[in-house]
């Protein structure tokens, strides 16, 4: 039996075999992308990465509820194959997300720089939570707005007026990475977990898909950053990771929030 608001430290094998079956609302998935970059990311082969890959999402994909919704972050070109091995599990296609990074990684001269990662969000069945309201974005045409909030726009033969929480959140997602974010005078600085994903990305989801108390399950949490904003948002987590020393920072960073 797992126990809810803790952070383990197995293989995603391992912890999965643990979890009850239907008990998840939602699975973030940040799995490796192997890229080579780092031992945990690096594959002998595409083949392996992706046998490796089908294998977690086997194991994954019964934990969640009839109602759960899944996001599984990966490179484009990885994703292609994670969603045709989505679709045929019967899993529900809702979202190709793409994040722009805000940050350029493969400056390239042969093709262009690339500056993306995709998250796809699928579901369970068609019974899933999606709170559009508590992600809604600020408009960006504000002189359109400011009229439009006075007057209406004349949109099909009805009035439409700004919603004062802001527009519909789309699929591409502008939200600067934690690397260029920390960055100082321009030069990258060492991090303690080479890829953390930005908790304004995570909490996105979080609100968007689940609501207080539900249960958020991540088997490749890194720094915490699911945990951290499952926590903060009044979310129960169950969380993993197979190396020992992202776990420990994974606590120190949930402590900290604990204490303030
Ligand atoms: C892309 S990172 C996740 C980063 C995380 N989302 C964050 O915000 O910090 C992938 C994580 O998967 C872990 N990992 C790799 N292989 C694993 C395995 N077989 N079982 C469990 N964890 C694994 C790595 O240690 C790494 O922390």
């Amino acid at each position: 039996m797992i126990k809810i608001n803790s952070i383990y430290n197995l293989d995603c094998l391992e912890f999965l075999a643990k979890v009850d079956n239907n008990t998840a609302d939602v699975a973030i998935i940040d799995p490796p992308y192997n890229m080579h970059k780092i031992s945990w990311d690096t594959f002998k082969s595409h083949k392996e990465f992706l046998a490796f890959s089908y294998k977690w999402i086997d194991a994954l994909l019964p934990k969640l509820k009839e109602t759960g919704s899944l996001y599984v972050f990966n490179t484009p070109f990885n994703s292609t194959f994670i969603m045709q091995y989505l679709l045929s599990k019967r899993m529900l296609f809702q979202n190709w997300i793409t994040w722009d990074k805000r940050d350029g990684l493969g400056a390239s001269k042969r093709r262009y720089s690339n500056g993306q990662e995709t998250i796809l969000f699928f579901t369970k069945s068609k019974r899933y939570t999606f709170n559009y309201d508590d992600i809604r974005l600020p408009y960006e045409s504000t002189a359109r707005i400011v009229h439009a909030s006075k007057k209406g726009i004349l949109k099909n033969g009805k009035r439409w007026f700004p919603n004062p929480k802001g527009k519909f959140c789309g699929e591409v997602w502008h939200i600067t990475s934690e690397r260029h974010k920390r960055k100082k005078n321009g030069k990258i600085q060492k991090m303690e977990h080479l890829t953390p994903k930005p908790c304004e990305l995570v909490e996105r989801i979080i609100k968007a898909s689940s609501n207080k108390n539900d249960l958020i399950l991540d088997c490749f949490v890194g720094s915490g950053t699911t945990a951290i904003v499952a926590k903060s948002l009044s979310r129960n987590f169950i969380c993993n990771d197979k190396e020992k020393k992202y776990v420990s920072l994974a606590n120190r960073q949930l402590k900290l929030i604990e204490a303030k």
